[in-house]
């Protein structure tokens, strides 16, 4: 416990799956947490859920598509909690270009894709780096994927792999840009997880909840666990963003079980986080 004291963090879509799970874990560890996010509902859940433990914490609508939106968001964080030193860009969509082949996706389904999970990420970025060199330094933190670093070979994850082979791309390039400014920026990706991505495909009701049918729970295949609760992967974003990692920078580490161990070589995936 203690290892986010101090430090005051935002999270985008900080409201549900990983990123609730994070502003909960940072809030626990002693951060004063600024909860990012499009759905107000769940934003205000995890305010609560943050409070009635005796933590600090703060709701701002912010759609990751609008930079004018993150701008808010930084000024409340500064606002609110006097400053603003470590931020994690983790909202992110399955949308419809996950779910179609080459050919039948249109240009604004895999626009859709791109202007969250990888544009999002750069605009949370630019607009937080000016706060982070005020504070004097700090840490940022992109949500990627195993679909980041590998291909998920036989599916129809083609924009939801070039935005998360993106988001990698850019957390390197800006790690590099920011480290004479004393800001560390790391990537987490992750495998599946048990959260409520699956309401961002575009499913009818009744796929939405065969998908849930078939998805189960922290399930296991060949030994291999294949599903984790998001509480598992949020650590990852807590040691990047804490002193423990103090000389860690630019670096994309899979929290995923093993999942990218058997990519493209067993057949042992045949859904994806998009596809279960
Ligand atoms: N669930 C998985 O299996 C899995 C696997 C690998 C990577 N990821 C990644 O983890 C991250 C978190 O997803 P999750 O699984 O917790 O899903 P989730 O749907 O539970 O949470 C995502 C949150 O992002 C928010 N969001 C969506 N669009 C937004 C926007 N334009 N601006 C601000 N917030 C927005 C949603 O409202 C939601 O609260 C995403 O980047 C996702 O791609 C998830």
């Amino acid at each position: 416990m203690g290892r986010m004291t101090d430090k005051v963090a935002l999270v985008t879509g900080g409201a549900s799956g990983l990123g609730a799970e994070t502003c909960i874990l940072f809030a626990e560890e002693g951060a004063s947490v600024v909860v990012a996010d499009v759905n107000d509902g769940r934003g205000a859940d995890v305010v609560k859920a943050i409070e009635d433990k005796g933590g600090r914490a703060t709701y701002q609508h912010t759609d990751v598509t609008r930079g004018a939106d993150i701008e808010a968001a930084v000024a409340h964080a500064e606002a609110t909690f006097g400053k603003l030193d470590v931020v994690v860009a983790n909202a992110g969509i399955g949308g419809a270009a996950s779910r179609r082949r080459l050919e039948d996706l249109t240009e604004e389904q895999f626009d859709e894709v791109i202007q969250v999970n990888l544009s999002g990420v750069w605009r949370t970025f630019k607009y937080a780096a000016p706060a982070l060199r005020r504070a004097g330094g700090g840490a940022m933190t992109s949500t990627a994927s195993v679909a980041g670093l590998s291909i998920l070979g036989g599916t129809t994850l083609g924009g939801y792999t070039a935005s998360k082979h993106g988001a990698v791309g850019l957390t390197k390039f800006v790690a590099a840009e920011l480290a004479p400014d004393n800001i560390r920026v790391n990537c987490v990706c992750p495998g599946r997880m048990l959260t409520n991505i699956d309401e961002s495909y575009h499913w009818t009701d009744e796929e939405l909840a065969a998908a849930r049918t078939r998805r189960g729970g922290i399930e296991s295949a060949g030994g291999m666990r294949t599903m984790a609760h998001p509480r598992e992967v949020a650590y990852l974003h807590l040691f990047f963003c804490c002193d423990e990692s103090s000389f860690v920078t630019g670096q994309a580490i899979e929290a995923d079980g093993g999942l990218n161990l058997f990519m493209n070589k067993t057949g042992l995936v045949t859904e994806t986080p998009a596809d279960s």
